[in-house]
């Protein structure tokens, strides 16, 4: 990446306090520091992760960068174009570079719109004759082209999130900021939504902000991570660094905790994943992959199993990560 590159998303000193409301009379009000003077630069094409434990400001993080809140202090630009100090009304550029996937699909489409209208609303709102898109964008996320006609209720959580992708990419957007996606859908459809996520961020040459509580969960489809505790980021890295070689003791301390997405997919047990990392300090990346694959595949086999066929659609599992990027996928 070039030096002289406009990042795709940048931030200087940013600050958001939110003020409790007071609790008794003579009380002062309770500011909350949500997020402590984060600066950061995301690249054009960049996959860049947020981590950090429930409250830490994450998803304060990602409004901001989304124009949907604003800093108390501080600087965001977007492709160079400052949005801090702009109304949401001023912002209506941004929708057309920057989308956004939320963890619950159910909660962000509308009950009463029929897919068709979902997909289209975005393309309606920036003037975007719909052609042939829609059915275009529902092919392109693993769907029927009859899903268009149905509402949100007739599909299962991941099919829903598939939904909210193709709504996301109907505008063609530069930047995919997605907060917690896979986070309410079945483990056994979280590598499937994870993987979609992964072949249009390709695709469509996206930038990349994830968002999730779980290491495992960023660490499979991105390449630099930022750590958050109580509104700060402690720690960046590239995701090889940071899950190798953690630097801070919070992050050590969140890698040691958190169950590996092998683990989680497949249940794999303590001494197999205890290998797994051994093998992938070796080095011995594309073993690891393979390895962490098949495991994957065959939990969400017992996971639909064990599930008694209870309304997921069995989809594909595919861990098709490239091979140029000799990272380890757990
Ligand atoms: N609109 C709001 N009003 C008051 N406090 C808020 C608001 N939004 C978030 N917070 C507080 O800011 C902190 C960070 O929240 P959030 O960004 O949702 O964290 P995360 O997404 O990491 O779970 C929490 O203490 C939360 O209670
Ligand atoms: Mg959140």
């Amino acid at each position: 990446m070039s030096e002289t590159q406009t990042p795709a998303i940048s931030l200087r000193g940013v600050n958001r306090e939110f003020r409790r409301p007071r609790t008794s009379l003579t009380g002062t009000p309770a500011v909350v520091h949500a997020v402590r003077d984060v600066s950061l630069d995301i690249q054009p094409g960049e996959r860049f992760g947020l981590v950090g434990e429930s409250g830490s400001g994450k998803s304060t993080l990602l409004k901001m960068i989304s124009g949907l809140d604003r800093p108390t202090s501080g600087e965001i630009h977007i492709e160079g174009q400052p949005i801090h100090d702009r109304s949401v009304r001023k912002l209506r550029w941004l929708r057309r570079r920057l989308q956004l996937v939320f963890q619950d699909p159910m909660g962000s489409l509308d009950p009463r719109m029929r897919i068709r209208e979902i997909i289209a609303e975005p393309l309606a709102a920036q003037g975007i004759p719909r052609g042939d898109k829609i059915n275009e964008l529902l092919e392109r996320v693993g769907m029927s082209t009859d899903a268009a006609r149905r509402f949100p209720h007739q599909f299962s959580g991941g099919q829903r999130q598939r939904i909210s992708v193709a709504r996301a990419l109907a505008p063609d957007p530069h930047i995919l900021v997605a907060d917690e996606p896979v986070s309410a859908l079945d483990v056994s459809v979280r590598a499937q939504v994870l993987n979609l996520i992964d072949e249009v961020v390709d695709g469509f040459d996206l930038t990349l902000v994830f968002v999730s509580h779980d290491l495992s969960v960023v660490r499979h489809v991105c390449d630099r991570v930022a750590v958050m505790r109580a509104g700060e980021i402690v720690e960046v890295g590239t995701t090889e660094q940071l899950y190798e070689d953690p630097q801070h003791a919070y992050t050590q301390q969140l890698l040691a905790s958190v169950p590996r997405l092998s683990e989680a997919l497949a249940g794999a047990s303590a001494a197999q994943l205890a290998a797994r990392t051994r093998a992938a300090l070796a080095g011995s990346g594309a073993q690891d992959e393979a390895d962490v694959a098949a495991l994957a595949e065959e939990g969400a086999r017992a996971d639909a199993g064990a599930a008694g066929g209870g309304g997921v659609p069995a989809e594909d599992i595919r861990h098709d990560r490239h091979e140029d990027e000799g990272g380890t996928i757990g």
